[in-house]
């Protein structure tokens, strides 16, 4: 058994703005569940609504900053989470990273950066929590401090850092650096500096222990120029401490047989029931209640990333077929109007929710019947495994975990059962669209598709396999 600290900004249910908040809220149940001894560290954020006791545990004085340490626990579980008190940043309204008008929080660098001094303090076993951890499990940038300050430590758990998206890095500049009042020897092109100025993500990537991505194909890619950020070469260079583990899912909340928040629930063996969710879907989105014309669903953080503009190019010439899309999702102002006059142009075929909701979210996976992401890069992506537990084909390109999770459908995929949704290899809208179209002839085939969507809701998503890759690499730690 080992003691595993998991420092995470957003922790699902607590708070969320991405797929980083899902595997933060069910990897370490998997991990419990398998014997160790986890306890995950969050800020405390204004916006987190609880539902579970919440207590004060500690104090501690760091910076010239009086701070609290509170304790609460993952909603039905044991998982105990530690969350770093500190209104002073974290108290007002907002995101973890925008504030309530989306302008990314002007001083991030000093938030998480006190977030990371406190994670030190908890790992070294230097607070009353009185807990000595043996793995420090950091994610992100906003944790890519804690790998770099622990080197510095005499003695010290062992690191990890794992790279949910290279695209955030949290990049300063030096005066930053120098407010911010860090020891000057992290200031070297082998720990913190990356050209000039002062990278979060590059303390993790340059001095955890060891490396992980989200997706064994993202591991390669982002040793390549075109994924790399820059920091390809140094990745390179750590690739016998850098691998791909593939995230799971929670399968409790992601279970079309048991989900509250969808009118009918259904299973592979009753696939007839999901007609129900898609005329609930055809409602909500006011489209025409039609069972037979194909849904295409998307569920997205709108930004670049998400492939968005293949999308709105794709969608002026989708609309000479017969189909429905809707959309829900947030983010670039510009995409969100693009989307949105779209529907006002076919209103009978495109409905578009700009916003957050999670309720709805599930009712696109179980009413559509294809889901969309045409990720530009797409370090592990999770949409992609719900839509498949859901029987929602998904359209997928192939890139980072989309690649390693969706099976194309090709001959020899579909007489082996092993094919689960549509794969496209270029970033054009042209290849996503004919790659659509191909969906669509295979939709008339409702044989052929009843078998493609039992071959998906078979799958094993299950956060076991993925869990016990992470323990075997902690004990080699
Ligand atoms: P990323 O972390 O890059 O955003 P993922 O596919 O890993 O991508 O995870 C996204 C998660 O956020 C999924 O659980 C998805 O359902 C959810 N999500 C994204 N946008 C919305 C939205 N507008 N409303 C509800 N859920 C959303
Ligand atoms: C990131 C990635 C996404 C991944 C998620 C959880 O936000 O963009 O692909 O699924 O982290 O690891």
């Amino acid at each position: 058994m080992k003691k595993i600290l998991f420092v995470s900004s957003e922790v699902h249910p607590l708070i969320k703005t991405g797929g980083l908040a899902d595997v933060a809220g069910s990897l370490p149940l998997s991990l419990a569940e398998l014997g160790q001894d986890i306890r995950i560290f969050m800020p405390n954020y204004g916006a987190i609504k609880y539902t579970q006791d919440v207590h004060k545990k500690c104090t501690l004085q760091i910076d010239n900053r009086t701070v609290h340490i509170l304790e609460t626990r993952l909603p039905d579980s044991e998982v105990l989470v530690w969350l770093l008190d500190y209104p002073g940043f974290f108290g007002d309204k907002g995101n973890p990273y925008t504030d309530e008008y989306g302008h990314p929080w002007i001083n991030s660098a000093e938030r998480f950066t006190l977030f990371s001094r406190i994670a030190v303090e908890i790992a070294q076993n230097r607070t009353e929590l009185d807990w000595q951890a043996d793995i420090v499990h950091c994610n992100d940038w906003q944790s890519g401090l804690v790998p770099a300050l622990l080197s510095i430590e005499p003695t010290r758990p062992a690191t990890l850092f794992t790279i949910h998206n290279m695209a955030y890095q949290g990049i300063f500049s030096q005066e930053t650096f120098q407010q911010l009042n860090l020891p000057g020897e992290l200031w070297n092109h082998h720990a913190l500096e990356f050209y000039g100025s002062m990278s979060f993500i590059k303390g993790g990537i340059a001095c955890a222990d060891h490396i992980t991505t989200v997706s064994p194909t993202y591991a390669l890619e982002i040793q390549t120029p075109e994924y790399g950020y820059g920091l390809d070469g140094l990745l390179f260079h750590r690739h016998n401490e850098l691998n791909g583990i593939i995230n799971g899912i929670d399968l409790e909340q992601w279970n079309p047989e048991k989900d509250p928040r969808i009118p009918q629930t259904y299973s592979a063996g009753r696939l007839g029931k999901k007609s129900v969710n898609k005329a609930a879907l055809q409602q909500h989105f006011s489209l025409p209640e039609d069972a037979d014309i194909p849904v295409i669903g998307l569920i997205s953080r709108l930004v670049d990333q998400k492939g968005i503009n293949l999308v709105i190019e794709c969608l002026e010439s989708l609309v000479d077929y017969p189909m429905q899309f809707v959309l829900l999702g947030s983010g670039n102002k510009e995409l969100e109007h693009s989307l949105t006059n779209l529907s006002y142009l076919h209103p009978e075929q495109i409905s578009i929710k700009i916003g957050y909701d999670e309720d709805l979210a599930h009712l696109i996976e179980s009413g559509s019947d294809l889901f969309l992401m045409p990720s530009l890069f797409e370090p592990c992506g999770l949409n992609q495994l719900y839509s498949q537990r859901y029987g929602t084909l998904p359209i997928v390109r192939n890139t980072g975990g989309l690649a390693d999770s969706v099976v194309d459908t090709i001959a020899e995929t579909v007489a082996d059962k092993t094919a689960t949704g549509f794969v496209f290899q270029e970033a054009t809208a042209g290849a996503l669209l004919e790659t659509v179209k191909r969906a669509l002839l295979v939709y008339d085939n409702s044989k052929m598709w009843r078998q493609l969507q039992k071959n998906a809701m078979k799958k094993d998503f299950s956060w076991q396999k993925s869990a016990k890759e992470y323990i075997e690499l902690y004990n080699t730690l």
